[in-house]
């Protein structure tokens, strides 16, 4: 197995994230048909503002990973994903939330749009999210019985056993003192959970057998803590215009693995993690120097 070092990553990244947004293109303009301005606005703001598209990327090299072929249809799979994945971040930033007034360095939809509009146009981002998962899916040749697994596989992760669940539990644990179990849980629910999903509807709609979906999952579990980790750390280490947003859980006391263990054993964690993401496609048979990349990414990254 390969270990990814000999990737361009940084070259493969721009080429997917070019791939992603002209996917995140063609599923706004549905959307824009489909529902009333005031909702569509804050919507785009949100979803175009330029992210890393981690989410979207993992999905569609899981696909290929699986012995998918590479095409559009496969990025509209992944923005499925990433649309979520917005929603979720026009919710956290609000002021009942994390009270956050940049993001991606542009102001908050709730700065430009009002909160309600935001509430609802996120709100409005769930089902169609749903629905582009679904007509990916058919598109790709999967069958009704693959494509509802697609469905479910998404709204398993975004729901109250997933991110919604994890986000509450992040809110309750503001100014309190976890234990290293209670705080993995937090994590792999509000974000482990859709990466892990990223990976396992890849794998889902290439139909790959059960164990290396249960690699992919494995995979998903380990990168999903790193990727938060690596967040917390950032968010004590570094500054607002590097990261496109404010630090702000130490003055929301929340607890993370910086404010449990300190920089450098979160650090030493997040590596671990990325590590045991290595091993378990190592030990499902999965040949993928992408993933591989994608590990150490996580947990190097600068943003
Ligand atoms: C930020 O996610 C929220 C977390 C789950 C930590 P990303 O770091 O993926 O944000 P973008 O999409 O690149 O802006
Ligand atoms: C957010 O975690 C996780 C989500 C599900 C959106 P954070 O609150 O740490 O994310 P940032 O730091 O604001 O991006
Ligand atoms: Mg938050
Ligand atoms: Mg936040
Ligand atoms: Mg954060």
């Amino acid at each position: 197995m390969t270990d990814g070092t000999s990737l361009d990553l940084e070259a493969f990244l721009l080429r997917e994230r070019e791939q992603v947004e002209q996917a995140l293109e063609r599923s706004l303009r549905y959307f824009s048909d489909h529902i009333p301005t005031s909702l569509a606005e804050p919507a785009r703001h949100a979803v175009m503002a330029g992210g890393k598209r981690l989410r979207p990327i993992l999905c569609t090299v899981a696909y290929r990973t699986c012995g998918g072929s590479a095409g559009p249809a496969a990025y509209d799979l992944g923005v499925s994903l990433e649309l979520l994945h917005a929603y979720s971040l026009m919710h956290d930033d609000l002021p009942c939330m994390d009270n956050a007034e940049l993001r991606r360095g542009r102001p908050t939809p709730h700065t430009l749009y009002g909160e309600e509009a935001t509430v609802r146009a996120g709100l409005a981002l769930i089902p169609v999210a749903s629905l582009q998962a679904l007509r990916a899916a058919r598109a790709l040749g999967c069958d009704e019985d693959t494509a509802k697994a697609v469905v479910r596989e998404l709204n398993r992760a975004a729901g109250g056993g997933g991110m919604v669940g994890g986000q509450y539990l992040d809110l309750l644990a503001e100014g309190r003192t976890l234990g290293s179990g209670g705080l993995d849980d937090l994590h792999g629910m509000k974000t482990g959970a859709l990466l892990t999903a990223s990976l396992v509807i890849g794998g889902l709609a290439a139909r790959a057998p059960e164990s290396t979906l249960a690699g992919l999952r494995e995979y998903g579990r380990a990168v999903g803590l790193a990727f938060q980790v690596t967040d917390d750390i950032l968010d004590e280490t570094s500054t607002s215009a590097a990261l496109g947003k404010n630090p702000s859980d130490g003055l929301l006391a929340k607890s993370t693995y910086v404010s449990l263990h300190g920089v450098e054993e979160a650090l030493r964690r997040a590596r671990a993690l990325a590590d045991e993401a290595l091993e378990a496609i190592r030990a499902a048979a999965i040949e993928a120097p992408e993933l591989a990349a994608l590990a150490r990414y996580v947990v190097e990254r600068k943003r």
